[in-house]
């Protein structure tokens, strides 16, 4: 292992805790540089090819690496090795394992699968996309990955043992549960307005039941993966402005950021208005409870302030404040302690498991 790779290593390890070694050996001795041969884009804009100064530098630290972009948004990267690591830790791959990667993009994570022991198959919907993983597969000497271009949606073949989505999708495709036995999914599904990664386990007609894993910051993926249901939040917005305090803070201390998650994820529970909104004035993101317009509703921050604004902001705040009484009423309960139950959208052509109900574990 070089050096790099080896701070590499204990840089994800200082956030995920000490790996399983099989997977520390992966993320040690998979060549992440040949993944992003053809670039990515800095943090200041600008992009970063292969012999700049600091290429490699970053391409050892724990930063997702967009490798692609359309209309200036990213639309195929590298994900997060912290990310990563917690996702594999979860898939608890064995040697033989037959898993199914649903986005390919640069094809490392299917070359850490690989390095586990995996036999992978690996769909990418961006026919570029998966011609760049190929050739990198190649030049890293990976050489059981399989690779399709396609809908990840679809069937892949038959059945997997596990399967890994590294994009973020509103639900769980029937195709990726078996007909027989109850496989495993770890899957980022869409709650308010983020994608917290959920494991899952069920057969294709179900019972389909989850838990979360830890929150995550995916790209949304393309087509039927991301049909609106029933139960959808509303999209993200950057749309509510002119908010003003309406109840102050509770809290002498603000949640840290992975216990406002936790409030985040209970708030999408108990609300269908929540959602991801950026407050361009208050320069944060925050969990916020919409108006049906879309422009108005009530922020709930850290320090558990809640903001308001447009015609429906006293009702929102009503809102807002049962929320944060139900969450400190039920221990501030961390999103890892829900148990979910996903159902089948009624949708006849591209059904998807989504969650519906949650209880506390
Ligand atoms: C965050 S990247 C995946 C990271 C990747 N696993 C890696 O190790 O580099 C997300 C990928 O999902 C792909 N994608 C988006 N929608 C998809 C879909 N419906 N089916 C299959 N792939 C999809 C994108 O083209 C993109 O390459």
């Amino acid at each position: 292992m070089t050096d790099l790779r080896r701070r590499f290593v204990a840089e994800i390890e200082r956030e995920t805790g000490p790996l399983p070694p099989a997977l520390a050996d992966a993320f040690g001795a998979v060549p992440r540089e040949v993944f992003v041969g053809g670039g990515f884009q800095r943090r200041d804009g600008k992009w970063a090819t292969p012999g700049m100064p600091g290429f490699l530098q970053t391409v050892y630290s724990d930063n997702v690496l967009v490798t692609k972009l359309a209309d200036g948004l990213p639309v195929s990267s590298s994900s997060q090795p912290s990310l990563m690591a917690i996702m594999l830790t979860a898939l608890d791959v064995r040697p033989g394992d037959r898993v199914l990667e649903i986005g390919t993009g640069t094809g490392y994570n299917a070359a850490l699968l690989s390095r586990l022991g995996a036999s992978v198959t690996s769909v990418d919907v961006q026919p570029d996309v998966a011609a760049q993983a190929r050739d990198a597969l190649k030049l890293a000497g990976v050489q059981d990955v399989r690779l399709l271009v396609g809908d990840g949606y679809l069937d892949a073949g038959p059945d997997f043992d596990r399967v890994i989505v590294t994009v973020g999708v509103a639900g769980v495709s029937p195709h990726w549960l078996s007909q027989s036995r109850p496989g495993l999914v770890v899957v980022p599904v869409e709650h308010a307005g983020t994608h917290p990664v959920l494991a899952v386990t069920g057969t294709a007609d179900g019972p389909v039941t989850g838990s979360v894993i830890c929150p995550s910051g995916f790209m949304t993926a393309a087509g039927p993966l991301t049909a609106q249901h029933g139960t959808s939040h509303p999209a993200p917005t950057a749309a509510l402005t002119a908010l003003k305090e309406a109840t102050p803070p509770r809290w002498a201390e603000p949640l840290t950021s992975l216990r406002y998650r936790d409030l985040w994820y209970a708030a999408g529970i108990w609300s269908t208005r929540a959602t991801h909104a950026a407050l361009p004035d208050h320069q944060q993101n925050a969990v916020a409870l919409l108006d049906p317009a879309g422009t108005g509703g009530a922020a709930i921050l850290p320090d558990g302030s809640v903001l308001a604004g447009g015609p429906d902001a006293a009702d929102r705040t009503d809102e807002a404040n049962n929320i944060l009484d139900r969450w400190e009423s039920a221990g501030r309960p961390p999103m890892q302690a829900w148990q979910i139950t996903l159902s089948r959208t009624p949708d006849p052509r591209y059904p998807l498991w989504t969650p519906t109900s949650w209880q506390l574990r």
